[in-house]
């Protein structure tokens, strides 16, 4: 007897119809492979809901969150909506408060560059004849992004702004307790960034990553300082294994390491919150690419991040391990036969240039 699972499919705006559609045909492929009951409502989120509702995020769209055991999102944005405040807008409108409704603190980014895609690199080839694979842990819900006050007043007859950047313990240890167990199931190192030659709240940081260090002894901790550690990304990527870091320090660090990795559609991501009984996560899961409104409508985006932030949500919040583990090595296959959407398609010999729907359904098919 299989369970039901019951999920919010949150597409948005830009290509995010379209890369959340066809991954829905990978996504159905596994679930009938392996006898999963998928029930799935979908939702409006950003520009969508601002056009249909008025608000990037309705009271309906949160309550079927509320309802789900987890969220597949697309995304969000788009010039359609660039001139509006900026707390009215798709991004902070929906993602931030989304992240922090359901104490989404724990953002895991994967940084792969299989050795096939080094080309699409823009690190020179010599430096990565391997491609690497980082994961990244970003802090998601604290640090300066949501700390108190935060403003922008008139003080002695001119403009100024606050933004505050805040750290309790507690929230340090829970992220550092999640990349130490991370480390554990890959390479069993940590590099811990922060910024502890300048910042109070990096001291606090760096002291409480290393008292956690002492309930993880298998696994090998660093520490860089942030401009090196963005320095270190570009010159060897491929000495990383786990890099943890709070919210804004990560915001800047993945977005260098999906760039170095050759195309943020082949990227997915996690954002968890805490584990439920059942040891699993309640999260949501999203390409860790925009809305690519260049490219939206032309059937031609990577629903690779889309398919692979799928898999991300079979692992960790619904339990089903053997389907996430066969979409993954279903999209390996796909690569390893040469199919390619245009952001990584170079034209070497054994390359052939696809659609969205394609490659969605060369993977289906390889499940
Ligand atoms: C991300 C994005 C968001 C962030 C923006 C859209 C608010 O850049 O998910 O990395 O800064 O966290
Ligand atoms: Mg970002």
């Amino acid at each position: 007897m299989s369970t039901t699972h019951k999920i919010s499919i949150l597409a948005g705006d830009g290509i995010g119809p379209e890369v959340m559609d066809a991954s829905m045909l990978v996504l159905d492929a596994a679930a009938k492979k392996f006898s999963i009951t998928l029930e799935k409502d979908s939702q409006l989120v950003g520009g969508a809901a601002i056009d249909a509702t008025g608000s990037p995020l309705p009271e309906e769209t949160i309550a079927s969150c509320q309802a789900s055991d987890a969220i597949l999102f697309g995304s969000v944005g788009g010039p359609k909506w660039e001139n509006l405040p900026p707390e009215q807008q798709p991004e902070r409108g929906a993602l931030l408060p989304l992240r922090k409704k359901f104490n989404l603190f724990a953002n895991l980014r994967p940084g792969v560059c299989l050795p096939s895609l080094t080309h699409a690199s823009p690190v020179k080839n010599e430096l990565i004849p391997n491609g690497f694979d980082v994961l990244c842990v970003r802090e998601l819900t604290g640090g300066i992004y949501f700390g108190q006050p935060k403003s922008i007043s008139e003080v002695d007859g001119e403009l100024v702004a606050i933004d505050t950047m805040v750290y309790k313990k507690s929230e340090i240890e829970r992220i550092a307790h999640i990349a130490f167990t991370a480390a554990k199931a890959r390479d069993n190192r940590l590099c811990s960034v922060d910024k502890a030659n300048v910042l109070q709240n990096s001291v606090l940081w760096r002291q409480t990553v290393i008292e956690i260090s002492k309930e993880y002894p298998e696994v090998e901790l660093s520490h860089l300082y942030v401009d090196n550690a963005a320095m270190q990304l570009i010159k060897q990527p491929g000495s990383f294994d786990v890099i943890v870091t709070g919210n804004l320090f990560g915001d800047i660090l993945s977005d260098e390491m999906a760039m170095i990795s050759g195309s943020l559609g082949m990227l997915p991501s996690a954002s968890l919150g805490n584990k439920n009984d059942n040891g699993l996560y309640f999260g949501m899961y999203e390409p860790s690419g925009g809305s690519a409104p260049d490219i939206a409508g032309q059937g031609v985006a990577n629903p690779i991040a889309q398919i692979l932030s799928a898999a991300m949500m079979l692992r960790y919040s619904l339990g089903e391990t053997a389907a996430a583990d066969a979409i993954e090595s279903a999209v390996d296959k796909a690569i390893d036969k040469g199919l390619r959407t245009g952001d990584i398609f170079t034209g070497k010999e054994g390359e052939t240039k696809v659609g969205t729907v394609a490659m969605a359904e060369a993977i289906a098919e390889a499940i």
